[in-house]
């Protein structure tokens, strides 16, 4: 079996003294598609946090890409190489418009304006957002918001994706667009949802957070 490409081991995190992880273990393989569930304030996108390094956990330790992660410096490649979608599209979202939030990475990474430009569209194309590029962000509704949210991950190409409630407030077909995204262009992926039918769509393997501790449903 190959290494994972992402290796909690014995993780414990608490915000302000109250326990949300207590020696919490999950590995990711390449090619693995996982869903993750659990109660509200579980402690589900705080998981993600850690992995990407905006939270550091008290105890226990973070391998990502078969190196021990620890300081700002170390997320760096993470953060390039693992595409974390919000669960709140506003902590994403931080650009005028629609195009410049879905080129920010891209051209960030060194690629030509022209390639940026085309990407932009074929993004939006594959979302059903077409003629979206200059739309304002913070105008846009909930769902569209959420979308775009997923352009910018998707434009990154990421090796694994993490993706907290990328169905919720999105409309049937739009769902089945995302789904049918997932399916034929990520390899490697968790999903956080509470959305089961989608989880079982998407994923062939879901874990549950209970207790501070992952373990398989
Ligand atoms: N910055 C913070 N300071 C203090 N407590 C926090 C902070 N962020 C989250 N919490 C608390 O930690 C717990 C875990 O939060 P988290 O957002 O990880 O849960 P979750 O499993 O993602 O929940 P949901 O299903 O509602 O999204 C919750 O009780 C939450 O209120
Ligand atoms: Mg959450």
């Amino acid at each position: 079996m190959k290494d994972p490409i992402i290796k909690l081991r014995n993780i414990h995190f608490s915000y302000e003294g109250r326990k949300i992880l207590e020696d919490l273990n999950l590995e990711i393989r390449e090619g693995e598609r996982l869903g993750l569930v659990g109660p509200n304030g579980s402690g589900k996108t705080t998981l993600l946090y850690i992995i990407m390094g905006l939270l550091k956990p008290e105890r226990g330790s973070v391998e990502i890409f078969g190196k021990i992660r620890q300081k700002e410096r170390d997320f760096l490649e993470v953060r390039q190489k693992i595409g974390l979608l919000f669960q709140d599209s506003d902590s994403q979202l931080f650009c005028p418009t629609v195009k410049e939030d879905i080129a920010f990475g891209p051209l960030n990474l060194g690629l030509p304006k022209g390639e940026v430009e085309k990407m932009v569209r074929r993004i939006l194309k594959i979302l059903g957002l077409e003629g979206f590029e200059d739309r304002v962000t913070y105008k846009l509704s909930g769902g569209e918001k959420k979308l775009v949210s997923l352009g910018t991950v998707l434009a990154m190409n990421p090796v694994c994706y993490l993706l907290d409630e990328p169905s919720a407030g999105l409309d049937e077909v739009t769902v089945e667009r995302v789904l049918s995204y997932l399916k034929t262009y990520a390899k490697t992926y968790l999903i956080v949802s509470h959305d089961r039918k989608f989880l079982e769509e998407a994923t062939e393997k879901i874990y549950i957070l209970r207790n501070g501790k992952i373990s398989t449903l």
